[in-house]
């Protein structure tokens, strides 16, 4: 029976780190994978988190399993961080296996409500949203977003894409720090797109893997909540991998706001009853820590100044390799790099450039330019900033 398996196509940003790591040359640099690395190239564990880890050591009397959806104080605690004001007769949740279990049940979840639906992504979006879908046999339709000439947004594209949706379809959006391209809408850019959802009734299903990445933990909330006051029903996606720093606890919840408290319990069981059929019950350890530390006033205020330091050191090299850029090259034609926000940019090189890079440099980025800002640090900034200019970007 095994040897009937075919190869599987290996993901391109998880490829990049084997490539990478049997990489001999001195100073090799890798803009490739998602993770935040400090300064000195490590992804550390929070202080927040090892506090709340000691807490969780010292008082859990048990490791029983947890509820099928998850504990409620790990969900109600995400629901006001995510949310902030919750529509509670309103809203299902459900813990799941990280940001990518999340995405992988609203999707099991869409098509279970609805066997004809189609999903609308972006195009470009995350590898592995299209990757899942054509796994699961899922319809989708690519709606433009990325302007390759200004690095922008085609906003005018997205809008007649998107309008296509039909009654009962999904529109996936990334709520902020849009990966790979780190271009994103505008507050006024998102309340039309949802004047065109409500017109539609169309449902989104908003991808939140980076919240606290990109203009600030509420900031980057913001287009998520004006989207879920307005809509009757709103999925979201949200991941505790990246601004926890928890990546390997796999920590994510799914929420879907219904149009009212009867569509809501259905929801609830039909989640739950999807967590029993693929995994049944959801990791624990990484929603404990989250949830001890969004519940006590001290460990949030550490971990949201920690998380600042973070996404202001990501700041900080976006200026810093715009401004390098623009010595370089002697134009502005750069500048995009400091207006993107969250973890990644895409350059918008050819794939020919970026092997260039990565022959001559040593420089590892994702095969569609998509690099990771937190992959440099202040000393390969300029490295990085000539290389670019050598291979003729
Ligand atoms: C990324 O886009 O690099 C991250 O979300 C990690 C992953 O799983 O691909």
């Amino acid at each position: 029976m095994l040897s009937n398996l075919k190869p599987q196509a290996p993901d391109s940003i998880l490829k990049l780190i084997e490539e990478f790591k049997t990489d001999t040359r001195q100073g090799k640099i890798d803009l490739g994978v998602g993770v935040y690395k400090d300064p000195q190239g490590v992804t550390p564990v929070m202080r927040a988190v090892k506090a709340a880890e000691q807490r969780i050591w010292e008082t859990q009397t048990t490791k029983a399993y947890t509820g099928l959806a998850g504990e409620p104080e790990y969900r109600n605690a995400m629901a006001g961080m995510v949310l902030k004001d919750v529509p509670g007769d309103r809203l299902a949740s459900l813990a799941t296996v990280g940001g990518t279990g999340a995405i992988r049940q609203a999707l099991e979840l869409a098509r279970l409500a609805n066997p004809e639906v189609t999903v609308y992504v972006s195009n470009p979006t995350w590898p592995n949203h299209l990757s899942i879908m054509k796994f699961m046999g899922l319809p989708f339709v690519e709606y433009r977003y990325f302007d390759a000439e200004t690095r922008g947004v085609d906003f005018d594209g997205l809008k007649a894409d998107i309008a296509k949706a039909g009654k009962g379809d999904i529109v996936l959006l990334h709520g902020c720090c849009h990966n790979p391209t780190g271009a994103n809408l505008s507050m006024a850019q998102w309340e039309e797109v949802a004047a065109i959802l409500e017109t539609s009734g169309a449902i989104p299903l908003i991808d939140l893997a980076y919240q606290g990445f990109g203009d600030g933990l509420e900031e980057d909330a913001a287009a998520t909540r004006m989207i879920a006051a307005r809509l009757p029903e709103v999925l979201i996606a949200a991941s505790c991998s990246k601004n926890f720093g928890i990546y390997r606890e796999r920590t994510g919840i799914l929420f879907a706001l219904a149009e009212d408290t009867a569509a809501r319990d259905l929801a609830q069981g039909s989640m739950a009853f999807l967590n029993r059929q693929n995994y049944s019950f959801p990791p624990d350890h990484g929603a404990r820590i989250v949830s001890t530390i969004l519940s006590d006033d001290a460990l949030r205020a550490d971990w949201a100044s920690e998380l600042e330091e973070v996404r202001n050191t990501m700041l900080g090299l976006r200026s810093q390799l715009a401004s390098e850029l623009r010595d370089l090259s002697g134009s502005d034609r750069f500048d995009f790099i400091g207006q993107h926000r969250g973890m990644f940019s895409r350059l918008g090189a050819t794939p020919e450039q970026v092997q260039k890079l990565k022959s001559d440099a040593a420089i590892y980025m994702v095969g569609d330019s998509r690099l990771n800002i937190a992959g440099l640090n202040r000393d390969t900034v300029p490295v990085l900033a000539r290389a670019i200019i050598d291979a003729g970007i």
